[in-house]
């Protein structure tokens, strides 16, 4: 009655059928996919984090085996504490193991293009996690809180703090950026002076060492002693007698070593940004010592990335919000971009309401 290929259909659509009626949430050991372009329920989703450069990194790893175990992937979550070529190893197993998504929190945004490529060759769909991934078309993805934002906040809550000590400038204050092979560090840099800026030109803010460049500010590797260094340096040179007021930090680990600078040399703490409510620095903040600090919540981060894998294995597209912000130097990377909270000892309370461990350090 059918000829081969009839038959053939007929068996395809008769395994679809029992597909649908055994319902994807079981699970199909067999690695097949929905015509529509999903996969089995249990495939490997890698994610492979860079260093532990601040807590979030850390909480991250946890959350994504959780999530991803309780919502039936089988993950395999790496930190590449070792380095770039590290990461570029993990991936590579990641595509051996036969990953379907891979997740990627980049240490150099620029450096995994050959492993990225060779994942998407196999089938994989690749999510930039946290710090875009650049220079490459294989990148699908990407999920990360507002990174520019996150800078004018910065930008704008270091002006606050300041006029909250001393109500009319001119200000004196340094500026510090991120490590540069991290995507996101220039992003925040430039939002912070999207905000700075004007002040500077204006004559409200000094630089008393003048350095103002991106290039003069970065932090290589996000290492605390590197921006100890510098603020020591920064310090020494121009800062004897003349006060200085603020302090642009790009994150708390920063934070708190620029402070610790700032102590050593027996001077008043000036107003000193941060970002990622690590611990110590929500503690600082509550003892009046670093002034602000970003809330990304990690936990709602992980979930939107884990969100972009289920629809994924489902054969649907992620939700994105935004689909120009993000060019990566050969694409225009479709992003879900999450709202970045400033948070100084006025609304800390408020903000960590939710979150069982900061929470307790507000009351
Ligand atoms: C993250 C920050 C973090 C920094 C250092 C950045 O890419 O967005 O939250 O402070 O890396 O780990």
């Amino acid at each position: 009655m059918f000829g081969k290929a009839g038959k053939a259909a007929a068996v395809a659509a008769i395994a679809a059928l029992a597909l649908t009626a055994c319902g994807r949430s079981e699970g199909t050991s067999g690695g097949s996919s929905s015509g529509s372009g999903g996969f089995a329920q249990n495939s490997v989703i890698g994610v492979a984090l860079p260093q532990k450069t601040s807590e979030n990194w850390v909480l991250a790893e946890g959350l994504f085996n959780d999530g991803l175990k309780s919502a039936g992937f089988t993950p395999n979550v790496q930190f590449a504490n070792g380095g770039v070529s590290e990461q570029q190893n993990q991936i590579s197993t990641m595509v051996t193991k036969g990953a379907k998504v891979i997740i990627v929190g980049a240490i150099d945004g620029s450096q995994l293009g050959t492993q990225l490529k060779q994942a998407k060759d196999a089938g994989a769909t690749i999510i930039a996690y946290d710090r875009l991934l650049k220079n490459t078309d294989a990148v699908d993805y990407y999920v990360a809180y507002d990174n520019f934002k996150v800078g004018q906040l910065q930008g704008q809550a270091l002006l606050d703090g300041m006029k909250a000590k001393k109500p009319s400038g001119p200000y004196n204050i340094e500026l510090f950026a991120g490590s540069p092979d991290d995507a996101n560090a220039k992003v925040f840099f430039d939002g912070a002076m999207s905000v700075l800026q004007p002040k500077i030109d204006d004559g409200t803010l000094k630089v008393l060492s003048g350095q103002k460049a991106f290039d003069q500010a970065v932090t290589q590797g996000w290492k605390a002693e590197n921006a100890q260094k510098r603020m020591d340096t920064l310090l020494a040179a121009s800062y004897n007698s003349a006060p200085l007021d603020g302090v642009l930090s790009p994150n708390d680990t920063l934070a708190r070593a620029i402070i610790t600078s700032v102590k050593s040399a027996g001077k008043p703490i000036p107003v000193v940004t941060g970002q990622d409510s690590e611990v110590e620095s929500v503690k600082s903040i509550m003892a009046g010592e670093q002034y602000s600090t970003i809330n990304k919540d990690t936990r709602n981060l992980v979930a939107k990335a884990i969100d972009m894998v289920k629809k994924l294995q489902a054969g649907q597209k992620p939700d994105i919000n935004d689909d120009k912000s993000y060019n990566n130097g050969v694409k225009t990377v479709p992003a879900y971009l999450l709202p970045p909270v400033i948070v100084t000892k006025a609304n800390a309370k408020e903000a960590y309401a939710n979150d069982p461990t900061l929470s307790k350090l507000t009351q």
